[in-house]
């Protein structure tokens, strides 16, 4: 069993954050406000009443933390550039301090030796875009091409490769199907609009980034489904939410065609939204590199309440669980690589690990379940690689605590501890077991 210091010579070791879960600073420099913003003041929408109005104050501190990612040794880093801070109202004017922001980062990080890997799109979008009727208004994907051509004009001589969107199934269903994140519409499968529109918009600005000489990946959050038996009910509600998670969002790029969502009753149009044209728009500037985050795999049985979804997601007792509940079930991310090779042969890009981790219980339990995680995740990542699988970097979910979206501050996922009181920065035992890992690997590499 091969692990993780067998992973290849030049694989990338980073650290992922997302724009509105560390900068704060909303209404500084000329923001304008996102539909986070707004979601966050909308009563009982975010666990205690939490928002990211300071976060991690990464926008005045953001020398502290590169200082503390150059500790680790990190190759990468993947943050997320946020749309309303370069391009207030979504669409139109640039605001100059907003990118100045960015070059400043850019910039420190290369000075510390760290790739940027910026993420354009990590769901923050600007709030006069929602107004507009956000992702299920086809004009955002246009809006989002214009905003990729602001960013890539301004950092494209210093950062060669680029996200386009995090994540565009949790966006949509958390976001538009079942309103539990911004911007908190309840529209089930009807929701569905804004997943093209998301897709439309990687591949304009895909498109926009090819233009300029530079690589594109996008991330999306993948999961290995399994039924929780062998009957051909839930076999066939496993494969109606494999559709749904991972098909949907993949599929398009790679293949350049949607996957047969009859058996989750939605139209081959996606409800009119398709238009001719709209796949290749997708599939035609390809993907240098997909993203895959790896959590957790899902259990799938027959729907209970038929006629409601066609499916029912179910626990996996037998698994150890996160703070948040999630199973940790490491060997799924070996299935899951293996899986996508398969499904994906030829037209499956280089793999990028963009997000893996867990957040663990505070102060009661000490940080030992997180090396655990990375440690047994990392093995299976490298016999996914020893079976063929090519993987070029782990990013790992997050360099620090930070605001996790519908939970706030209560869900801690860093290497390092963030005090939220005093934004005192204290880093973990993960973090020096990853750094150690990290200078093992390129000792062993050097020989
Ligand atoms: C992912 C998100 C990321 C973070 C982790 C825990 O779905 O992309 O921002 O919240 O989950």
């Amino acid at each position: 069993m091969p692990d993780r210091f067998d992973l290849p010579v030049g694989f990338r070791w980073g650290a992922a954050t997302a724009a509105y879960q560390i900068e704060g600073a909303v209404e500084e420099d000329g923001r304008g406000p996102s539909v986070w913003d707004t979601f966050c003041e909308r009563p009982g929408a975010v666990r205690d009443g939490h928002s990211g109005t300071v976060a991690c104050d990464h926008y005045h501190r953001y020398g502290e933390d590169i200082e503390l990612m150059k500790g680790l040794g990190l190759d990468g880093y993947r943050f997320s550039v946020a749309w309303p801070r370069v391009v207030p109202a979504g669409a139109g004017a640039v605001n100059p301090a907003g990118t100045a922001f960015y070059d400043r980062l850019v910039d420190a990080l290369l000075e510390a030796g760290i790739a940027p890997l910026p993420t354009l799109f990590h769901w923050d979008l600007p709030q006069g875009l929602e107004d507009a009727g956000g992702w299920l208004n086809r004009d955002t994907a246009y809006r989002f091409a214009d905003y990729a051509a602001v960013v890539a004009d301004r950092l494209g001589d210093r950062v060669p490769a680029w996200i386009t969107l995090n994540e565009p199934f949790v966006h949509t269903v958390f976001g538009y199907a079942l309103g539990t994140h911004a911007p908190g519409r309840t529209m089930m499968f009807e929701a569905l609009p804004a997943a093209h529109h998301q897709l439309l918009g990687h591949g304009l600005a895909a498109t926009v980034l090819h233009d300029r000489g530079l690589e594109v990946m996008l991330s999306n959050n993948l999961t290995p489904v399994e039924p929780a038996t062998p009957s051909p009910a839930d076999a066939e509600a496993a494969a109606a939410y494999d559709t749904l998670h991972n098909r949907l969002f993949t599929d398009p790029v790679l293949l350049g065609r949607y996957p047969d969502l009859s058996a989750l009753g939605v139209p081959e149009d996606i409800y009119g939204a398709v238009r001719p044209g709209d796949l290749d728009l997708i599939h035609a500037p390809g993907l240098d590199g997909l993203g895959v985050n790896y959590y957790n795999p899902t259990r799938v049985a027959a729907p209970t309440t038929p006629g409601l979804l066609p499916f029912d997601l179910v626990d996996i007792p037998d698994a150890p669980h996160t703070a948040f509940g999630w199973p940790v079930v490491p060997e799924a991310l070996t299935r899951l690589l293996l899986h996508l090779r398969d499904v994906y042969g030829p037209a499956l890009p280089p793999v990028t690990i963009t997000e893996n981790g867990c957040s663990v219980t505070e102060p009661t339990t000490p940080d030992q379940p997180r090396i655990d995680f990375m440690a047994s995740h990392l093995d299976a990542l490298a016999q996914a690689v020893a079976e063929g699988v090519d993987v070029r970097g782990y990013y790992t979910w997050s360099l620090l605590d930070n605001f996790e979206w519908a939970q706030g501050f209560n869900q801690r996922f860093g290497l390092i501890h963030v005090d939220f009181a005093t934004q005192r920065r204290t880093p973990r035992a993960s973090y020096a077991w990853y750094r150690d890992l990290i200078a093992a690997h390129k000792a062993r590499h050097a020989k």
